[in-house]
């Protein structure tokens, strides 16, 4: 069932073209790990943050056909997955506020790539906020809005983006302390092990040092960029270090650990250059061109890009157009008809429900779970012991969905709440229970 499954979030900015350390380091393991069928995933093109880094319409827009075509091109598949496009999602834009006004200023004016802004001004004997957008400013809280309307547990995200996970945290503590449990808390998830691909001159590949070899270019392209990898001056003939040298990295971040394992020994028997860096564009290539193949067709063809792009927008719009309903009537952004105090009454039930258990004159041990006014919202049939009652309840609170389903027989559910509701409070109970 979808909400037992652990949901899997992380979003792309859209300022450029994805190379072959994106692909390493990002794409091929994301694509690889949203196959999980213990997970549920949630990708999408971070294009509203795009605007704080670009203001070039064109290459907002051809930069999202590029991700969005690579992404399927990998492999994402957008039947399993829910993949779209931020902008579609209207209501993020409106929880970004509803966040704005629940976190702390000075939690902002502390985040990583704002200060690295404020240091830079300071540093050129500038004003402490010489071109800074309130846009950089707001970069957490916007990111905030992602993660929290998708009530996503886990956050695959790179090291620098750790601190706004916990900002995120942050956000969600606040407000559900302020209006009640609405926001699930989300946890970063660092990939240790993923391989950092070294760029043309060796340094780390990054559009900032301008040493990348775009994903998809054309093979003949990706050859002379490999042609032109920086090696030592060896000689055909002489044994050549692996350490160190970027095109073997490259090489391993493709290989198996059998091909790997050649390569160093071709090394080690002396390989020319130009042969070594022949093995390596052949071996990157094998992985590329049939995914290229795809890739190719999708840039032919960005209609059909959009259109998955609108199919997954379709998919997640219920969900947070539904929360963000909830979320207005939580804050008392709601109709002036509305009888006073439903929502915080709602809250208070659910807050305040609790099992009892209790032993019938039939001998048998039984339990039920009441809201604060003591009315029952689940009635349990008679367990031969205390034992199984008790089983029964902490299987509710673990995975309440599973158990209202695996225990039906020995439940009765009172008609004054849905399943839904049910689920919630369970869960807030179990929750708190922890605390
Ligand atoms: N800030 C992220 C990056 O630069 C992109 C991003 C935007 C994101 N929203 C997100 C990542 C939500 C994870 C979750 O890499």
């Amino acid at each position: 069932m979808n909400s037992e499954r652990t949901r899997v979030l992380t979003g792309i900015t859209t300022t450029g073209t994805p190379h072959l350390g994106n692909y390493v380091g990002a794409i091929r393991p994301t694509v690889q790990a949203s196959r999980n069928p213990a997970t549920e995933g949630f990708y999408f093109l971070a294009d509203y943050h795009a605007l704080i880094k670009c203001d070039d319409p064109a290459r907002i827009q051809r930069s999202t056909l590029e991700i969005a075509a690579s992404w399927i091109a990998s492999g994402l598949d957008p039947e399993v997955v829910t993949f779209y496009r931020q902008s579609d999602i209207p209501e993020i834009a409106e929880l970004t506020w509803f966040l704005t006004c629940v976190i702390g200023k000075g939690v902002l004016n502390r985040a990583h790539a704002y200060k690295a802004a404020v240091d830079k001004n300071h540093a050129a004997q500038q004003d402490t906020d010489t071109d800074v957008t309130a846009g950089l400013f707001m970069y957490p809280v916007l990111m905030g809005a992602d993660i929290l309307m998708f009530k996503a547990h886990q956050v695959p995200v790179g090291r620098d983006q750790i601190q706004h996970i916990e900002m995120a945290r942050d956000m969600a503590a606040s407000f559900n302390h302020l209006y009640g449990e609405h926001f699930v808390l989300p946890q970063a998830v660092v990939e240790e092990n993923v391989a950092l691909l070294p760029g043309l001159d060796g340094r780390k590949m990054s559009k900032s040092y301008d040493n990348t070899i775009a994903l998809f270019a054309p093979s003949a392209q990706i050859r002379k960029q490999i042609n032109a990898i920086v090696t030592d001056s060896r000689a055909p003939g002489e044994p050549k270090d692996t350490q160190g040298s970027a095109l073997f990295q490259i090489y391993q971040a493709f290989a198996s650990a059998e091909e790997t394992a050649q390569l160093a020994k071709a090394y080690a028997d002396g390989i020319a250059w130009g042969d070594a860096k022949q093995v390596v564009f052949e071996r990157v290539d094998r992985e590329i061109a049939p995914m290229r193949a795809t890739y190719e067709d999708l840039m032919a063809h960005p209609d059909k890009v959009e259109s998955i792009l609108l199919a997954g927008a379709e998919k997640a719009r219920p969900k947070s157009a539904a929360f963000m309903a909830q979320l207005r009537s939580a804050v008392g952004l709601r109709s002036v008809s509305q009888t006073v105090g439903t929502a915080t009454a709602k809250i208070a039930k659910t807050v305040t429900a609790n099992f009892k258990q209790y032993r019938e004159k039939d001998g048998q041990f039984y339990f039920k779970l009441v809201d604060a006014q003591n009315q029952v919202l689940l009635q349990s049939h008679g367990f031969t012991s205390p034992r199984e009652a008790g089983q029964a309840i902490a299987q509710l609170l673990e995975q309440p969905l599973a158990a209202l389903k695996e225990l039906a027989l020995q439940l009765e559910t009172s008609a004054i709440v849905t399943t839904q509701e049910l689920v919630e409070t369970l869960n807030l109970l179990h929750e708190t229970s922890k605390k």
